[in-house]
């Protein structure tokens, strides 16, 4: 079985036929999926969720790009919805710098501080978004020692990915890598041990090859297998079976 540790299935790019699917992935060889919450809203989805599908966890969080009118009670919300039993991680925040209309670099350090922080607390661990700000998220996770998290859509250097490796994170890959214009990804992929790494659809979003461009969903999370299985010249059964046990343990999923 697989698991896909990110997928957005409160998007409404779900809406028409949200139950359908999640009901059928088993069927295609689905076994878990972690829904990260990227608003208090979605969060709060995420976690209806996960109470409706028994192989559906949740994580809550407030995303780099939707910290605009973040304030400090959200952080009591987020605290709240935590304590449900399927809440497994803190996620997903981090930095974004690349879009320019998206809130300050210091509005969103402060943001990610602030729930990194709440996953200190909470013993949880936390789910990290960073686009184009390597640097600055970097040195903001090493201020929290105590925490420790998985990289989503890992897109940093080899020796980013050495420095997190030894701090004791963990790397998630997705359908980005099957993209033709995909060189720094398969380069960490082979330098970074397999009990490390997890996969990730990032649904609705980046689709693998050959169906990019259509909707994602958790079923075609087995392509980013297979291309990780071609890069490390294992078989997909293998990266199948490890990256699902790398995503039980980070998670704490029984
Ligand atoms: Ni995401």
């Amino acid at each position: 079985m697989l698991f896909d540790t990110h997928a957005h299935y409160d998007d409404e790019a779900f809406d028409a036929d949200r139950e359908l699917l999640l009901a059928t992935l088993p069927e295609r060889n689905v076994g878990l999926i972690v829904n990260p919450g990227c608003t208090i809203d979605t969060s709060r989805q995420a976690v209806a969720l996960a109470e409706q599908y028994e192989y559906v966890y949740a994580a809550v969080g407030i995303h780099p790009e939707n910290c605009g009118d973040f304030t400090d009670s959200d952080i009591d919300t987020l605290r709240a919805l935590a304590q449900h039993e399927k809440v497994v991680a803190i996620g997903e925040i981090g930095l974004d710098y690349y879009w320019a209309e998206n809130p300050s670099r210091e509005w969103q350090q402060r943001v990610l501080r602030a729930q990194m922080a709440l996953a200190e607390e909470l013993h949880l661990p936390v789910i990290i978004h960073d686009r184009d700000a390597h640097a600055d998220t970097l040195s903001i996770v090493k201020e929290f020692p105590q925490v420790r998290g998985v990289f989503h859509c890992y897109s940093g250097s080899v020796e980013d990915a050495r420095t997190l490796l030894k701090m004791g994170w963990m790397l998630s890959f997705n359908g980005a890598i099957t993209f033709k214009n995909a060189r720094k990804a398969p380069e960490v992929i082979v330098e970074i041990p397999m009990d490390r790494m997890m996969i990730e659809t990032d649904s609705p979003y980046l689709t693998p090859v050959p169906y990019r461009g259509k909707r994602n969903d958790s079923g075609y999370v087995s392509l980013v297998a297979e291309k990780i299985a071609e890069i490390k010249g294992i078989s997909p059964e293998e990266v199948e079976r490890i990256t699902f046990e790398n995503g039980k343990r980070f998670f704490a999923i029984p």
